[in-house]
């Protein structure tokens, strides 16, 4: 047969296997339908082929050029043609991914699709907020809407799937790739990844989304000291109670594909460990999407020590249930020759392509390859006002107010003097932030250009100092500005006259994210210098943070009366942060993730272990758990974020003080504006174990409610605590509750909290 007669009895099979009537009773028609397509696709496909399909390479020459002739690209090109790839990534724009699925659907023997993916982390074009900022907004329908629109928009660039979200829970602020997660907190981060797998998948029959991938299985952000890619080595108690859980939540939202780690976890590098591939992630939790590793990550194994050669590394990935090799080379070079050998089974290759082609089923490539390439609609979609909208809404709700002394904000709107000093303050590619890889430099609107929509009052802008030197692409710390100091006088000259200061601060947004780890957490550069010299001659400074992560800012905390965390917000960056300086809209912003005094405190995080010395015994008692130089409290805490209202929480009361299994307990509370402003309030649930069979965290998050209060309103609120809430991860090594003593906690924020307490009583 050649190969249009075979792509001609593919489509027929898979037509007959879609018309026949499913069997009354069977656990699912439609699954068995689609099983049935991908088994009869299968079936007459070569081994060749299978491996194909399980082969990933980065975009590789100029596509709608001429044909490479040599190198690695000529290499990748042919591989393209004898359908030997089954996905690429960092192809976008509907040109490009049209002329390659043109290639794979016309010229390859089967015409199998291709899947096309893409780092759609925190917009495509349009940048929402950093997934961290976005974390602190509490706001799942906002998050999920802002997963939404990043989808929509590079589906209609011809992408079909986004190595997004990373559910990594991070407790290390020094990692740079903090920015990318929910922050600290499991309970917070799996409804997080749960909407934002649903705003990227959402509806996967239309052209408007597409795949989502959990990851990095797993681990990945507790590698040692905060320096990416490095050793991890944490507690089975630790991996199944912190780390998997968003994960597991992803399965359950329906995540269609897994991205690996390139950590070792324990000893066993992840891309090898049977036991998160196979055991945990496909066995223990059915999922039955597909793997894919990460950059390279399968001849990573080399380095780790783990893998003698890639051919090695080969066998050992697939046995261990990476489906998909993401550029290591080591599938479409060795995986023929080590079924050949008997080394690994052609049975671990059907499953692995099995999964792979699933997905493309179910993404209607088999109906249509060109779903997502049409460039009228590419034309309409590509920076549509709506998602303007869209991330100027996540954006404002991103905003934590961490500090406001004397009502310093919000800001009159007419009649005041108000200066404007920092490098960040006029940056339009900065607060993009670290994932924007489709995006253009100098799009977003400028805390400068925002405030200037405020005409009523005098603004001088003032650049003080830059924080880098020229650069703009890879920043790291050698590109940081640490000597220049000649604008400082300018800057403390219009302080002086003016009446209120907004200074932006913080780090580049390419001083985050992957590779960026640091070791000082203060203000880059010569911006603390700038700051504490600003404040000498004027003390009404408004801080306004642009950052990735949680920063160490001791000084600022305790001198400057107001300060603004406003991370890498995106496009509509200035936007959001002036519309919150001026009060037209009022922050609800709480933190995801703990800001510690001192970068030696780190790891620091709010649902630690009491130790067995928690507290001093006696005045000047030395030996218990704590620093000598420094306090173990951190500087502002997970969940803690003001508003230009005053919420009172009182009335703590529970429906019984007993819990039964199969009973529940209410939880009210009562909430006061006391304030004559409208706001938001995030009302947090804490509930503590007192006694484990493994020691139980002083505090954990188990749930939250946004709550609107006009002025002067009072509203109850009620939580519902059950059994389910109160499972762990127990030293039998499952999942389980405990009977025992419980404190229940509520308020504003982790540290601030009203409190009472129950029991539960197990009968079986
Ligand atoms: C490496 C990163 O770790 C991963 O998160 C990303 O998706 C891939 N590169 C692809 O760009």
């Amino acid at each position: 047969m050649d190969f249009k007669s075979i792509k001609y009895y593919l489509i027929a099979s898979v037509l007959v296997v879609s018309c026949a009537t499913p069997k009354k009773g069977s656990f699912s028609a439609k699954t068995k339908t689609l099983d049935q397509k991908v088994d009869s696709l299968l079936s007459i496909m070569t081994l060749d082929e299978k491996i194909g399909q399980l082969n990933q390479y980065n975009g590789f020459w100029e596509i709608t050029g001429p044909a490479p002739k040599d190198g690695q690209a000529a290499k990748k090109y042919n591989d393209l043609k004898n359908g030997l790839v089954g996905s690429m990534l960092n192809v976008k724009g509907v040109k490009d991914v049209y002329a390659i699925q043109k290639i794979a659907v016309e010229q390859t023997r089967l015409g199998i699709p291709l899947l096309f993916g893409f780092d759609v982390i925190h917009g495509h074009k349009t940048i929402s907020p950093i997934p961290l900022a976005e974390a602190a907004s509490w706001d799942l329908d906002a998050i999920k809407k802002s997963a939404q629109v990043g989808a929509e928009e590079a589906a209609a660039e011809g992408i079909n799937w986004t190595f997004a979200p990373m559910v990594d829970i991070s407790r290390d602020a020094r990692w740079g790739r903090v920015m990318e997660g929910a922050g600290e907190d499991t309970y917070l981060g799996s409804k997080i990844a749960a909407a934002r797998v649903n705003g990227f998948q959402g509806d996967l029959s239309t052209n408007k989304n597409i795949l989502a991938c959990a990851k990095h299985f797993a681990g990945y952000a507790f590698a040692e000291a905060g320096r990416d890619y490095n050793t991890v080595m944490v507690s089975d108690e630790v991996l199944h109670n912190v780390i998997l859980p968003p994960f597991k939540a992803s399965v359950d939202a329906g995540v269609k594909t897994f991205m690996n780690s390139f950590n070792e976890l324990n000893g066993v590098p992840a891309t090898g460990s049977k036991l998160l591939q196979r055991d945990i992630l496909k066995k223990n939790w059915n999922f039955d999407g597909f793997v894919v590793s990460d950059w390279g990550s399968i001849i990573e194994m080399i380095p780790h020590g783990y893998a003698k050669n890639s051919k090695h590394a080969a066998e050992i990935a697939i046995q261990a249930g990476s489906d998909m090799d993401m550029e290591s080379y080591a599938y479409v070079e060795h995986l023929s020759a080590l079924v050949k050998e008997g080394k690994v089974s052609e049975n671990l290759i059907n499953d692995a392509a099995r999964r792979i082609l699933k997905v493309k089923f179910e993404l209607g490539l088999f109906d249509n390859p060109y779903k997502y390439c049409d460039e009228a609609h590419e034309k309409a979609t590509v920076g549509k006002q709506e998602f303007h909208d869209a991330v100027l809404d996540v954006a404002k709700k991103s905003i934590v107010l961490l500090k406001n002394e004397n009502n310093l904000l919000p800001l009159a709107q007419s009649g005041k003097k108000v200066a404007l000093i920092g490098a960040l303050a006029t940056d339009k590619t900065s607060p993009l932030g670290s994932w924007r890889i489709a995006a253009q430099d100098n799009t977003a609107v400028s805390v400068l250009e925002g405030m200037q929509q405020y005409k009523n009052n005098q603004l001088t802008y003032v650049k003080g100092a830059d924080l880098t030197k020229g650069r703009t692409q890879f920043v790291w710390e050698t590109h940081i500005n640490t000597t220049d100091t000649s604008g400082f006088a300018e800057a403390i000259d219009v302080a002086k006259k003016a009446d209120v200061v907004v200074m932006v601060l913080g780090e580049h947004g390419l001083q985050t994210g992957e590779g960026r780890s640091r070791t000082d957490l203060g203000l880059p550069g010569v911006q603390q210098e700038l700051l504490e010299a600003i404040y000498k001659v004027n003390k009404n400074i408004v801080l306004v943070l642009n950052n990735g992560r949680p920063l160490a800012i001791p000084w600022a905390a305790e001198n400057i009366p107001a300060i603004v965390e406003a991370w890498h917000l995106g496009t509509e960056s200035g936007n959001a942060i002036a519309q919150v300086l001026y009060g037209d809209y009022n922050p609800s912003g709480k933190l995801p993730m703990t800001f510690p005094r001192n970068v030696a405190q780190v790891p620091i995080y709010y649902n630690y272990k009491n130790t067995g010395r928690p507290t001093m015994n006696e005045p000047e008692s030395v030996f218990w758990s704590h620093y000598s130089d420094e306090k173990n409290t951190p500087l502002f805490a997970f969940g803690h974020g003001l508003s230009y209202s005053k919420f009172e929480y009182s009335d703590l009361k529970l429906s019984t003080t007993t819990l039964a299994q199969g009973g529940n307990i209410n939880v009210t509370v009562s909430l006061k504006n006391n304030s004559a402003v409208a706001g938001k309030e995030v009302v947090q649930l804490y509930i503590r174990d007192i006694i484990g069979s493994t020691t139980r965290p002083v505090k954990e998050l188990k749930g939250f409610e946004m709550v609107a209060l006009q002025p002067n309103e009072t509203k109850t609120i009620t939580f519902t605590i059950t059994e389910e809430m109160l499972a762990f991860y127990t030293a039998n090594n499952k999942w389980e509750t405990e009977a025992g003593d419980f404190k229940v906690f509520v308020g504003g924020s982790s540290d601030k909290t009203i409190e009472a307490n129950f029991e539960f009583i197990k009968t079986n």
